[in-house]
């Protein structure tokens, strides 16, 4: 039971295995989201609970989902499954499969808008943010191609290629964003946004701050829905997974903040709205590259690199799905391909239409109210408040209290200390970290914000 079988392949190595991992985490969730979030959640105050949440939440979690995939070398629901035959617990692996079509169905929208950037820099620079995004000729096509490039590289097995590729693109993505950097800070009034950045203001936090910084963690290192357990499944008991999670946290880490120092004086010197939501960061770069030589260029270079990182997030996530299908339904990898694309595609269909398209679903108080769902108003981004942060922190909630109590911190240290040199004592404050402080933080969090939600 815990010996790989020889089909089911492993790494080639640590620096395999980190960088896959890292392309899983490192995507959209970076660039994207923690910008946007950052921004409606008032700045610096919440970059700070964020730090806090990947330091003692995510980074602890990671490690156990890790172990538990390389001890079952199984997909969520199959290692559930293998430890607790026919017990309900099967129910969070499920969540897990739910989340990860959830997730897709946006993610491959904003994707599908960053593979059009590529061309809209070049060819039509005039177009504005709005009219592009509103358009169902444009974004809803995009979408289409997006998933479909991920059902193909799923389907084909070509993620080895693409796991080469991005070795060399994934630091030039990160070397670009240097230059971004340079240009954004420099900007005539780019102070105030540093300030934003930088400049915590605590008497804004409420516990909704809290759960998105929360949930913005997860989401980042493609937690809480079993991506980390399936990847963990595919490494070998020699590896050092203390150190090879590390890496991956500290790496998607960098990222983000770089993300923030990129976008926030930019914000601030164009006389931008930073609580304006997922468009936040297309109508804020095209604005610095307009300030930069080659621009329109630098620009299409930029979301060409952007969409390869969140290829090769979608494929993690659609690879959780198809895997589930394959390993415990019995299905063929093309069935599983096909039935879930086309299923992650009509359930992703409205969160394209929402962003100016179509009025009902652009807002959306007519269901949720005038407080919104956690804040949002359009469907895409209550989809995100939904999947990419409640269901993410309590799939993270139910699974670590899965390894902590039912498989058990004691086994689950065991297999952690396998192939690394995490001393006795760490290992003794992880399994508390695992038992008591992840559920524990994670379930408080969650009341709160049920309960002001609840009234
Ligand atoms: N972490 C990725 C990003 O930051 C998105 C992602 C990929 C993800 N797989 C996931 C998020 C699994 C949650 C769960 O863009």
């Amino acid at each position: 039971m815990t010996t790989p079988s020889a089909e089911r392949g492993q790494w080639s190595s640590r620096v395999g295995f980190i960088l896959a991992a890292a392309g899983s985490a490192i995507g959209l969730g970076n660039i994207w989201r923690f910008p946007y979030i950052t921004g409606q959640n008032g700045g610096a105050a919440f970059v700070v609970i964020y730090l806090l949440c990947v330091v003692l939440i995510c980074l602890p979690y990671l490690l156990a989902e890790l172990v538990l995939g390389r001890h079952t070398q199984k997909n969520p629901v199959g290692a559930i499954r293998l430890l607790r035959p026919g017990s309900p617990w099967i129910g969070v692996g499920v969540l897990c499969v739910l989340t990860g079509v959830g997730i897709l169905s946006y993610y491959a929208v904003i994707a599908g808008w960053t593979f059009g950037y590529i061309f809209k820099n070049l060819l039509f620079a005039h177009l504005d943010f709005g009219h592009f995004v509103a358009s169902p000729w444009i974004v809803v096509p995009l979408f289409a191609v997006f998933l479909g490039l991920t059902m193909w590289v799923v389907f084909g097995g070509v993620e080895q290629g693409i796991e080469r590729w991005s070795k060399v693109l994934m630091p030039l993505l990160v070397l670009l964003m240097a230059v971004l950097i340079v240009r954004s800070v420099t900007l005539p009034g780019a102070e105030k946004g540093l300030a934003f950045y930088l400049k915590p203001d605590f008497s804004k936090v409420t516990p909704g701050v809290v759960m998105a910084a929360l949930g913005q963690a997860f989401f980042s290192l493609s937690l809480g829905m079993g991506a980390m357990i399936t990847y963990g499944s595919y490494l070998s008991r020699r590896e050092d997974v203390v150190a090879s999670g590390a890496y991956v946290a500290l790496f998607d880490t960098l990222v983000a903040l770089m993300a923030g120092f990129m976008i926030f004086p930019a914000v601030f010197a164009t006389g931008h709205d930073p609580a304006s939501g997922p468009r936040l960061v297309f109508v804020v770069l095209p604005e610095i590259f307009q300030t930069l030589p080659l621009g329109g260029l630098l620009g299409a270079l930029f979301f060409l690199l952007l969409s390869i990182a969140a290829l090769t997030s979608t494929i993690s996530l659609l690879e959780v799905v198809v895997a589930y299908f394959v390993d415990e339904r019995r299905w063929s990898r093309k069935r599983s391909v096909w039935v879930v694309g086309v299923l992650t595609f009509l359930i992703g269909l409205p969160s394209a239409l929402s962003q100016g398209t179509v009025e009902g679903l652009t807002r959306m108080d007519w269901l949720v109210g005038e407080e919104g769902f956690l804040g949002q108003h359009d469907f895409l981004s209550i989809m995100d408040a939904l999947w990419g942060n409640l269901a993410l922190a309590l799939g993270a909630l139910l699974l670590s209290v899965f390894i902590g109590w039912v498989w058990g911190a004691e086994k689950a240290a065991q297999e952690l200390q396998q192939g690394s040199q995490i001393s006795p004592g760490l290992l003794r404050i992880w399994q508390v970290f695992i038992r008591y402080i992840c559920p524990v933080v994670i379930l408080i969090i969650l009341v709160n914000v049920l309960r002001g939600y609840l009234g």
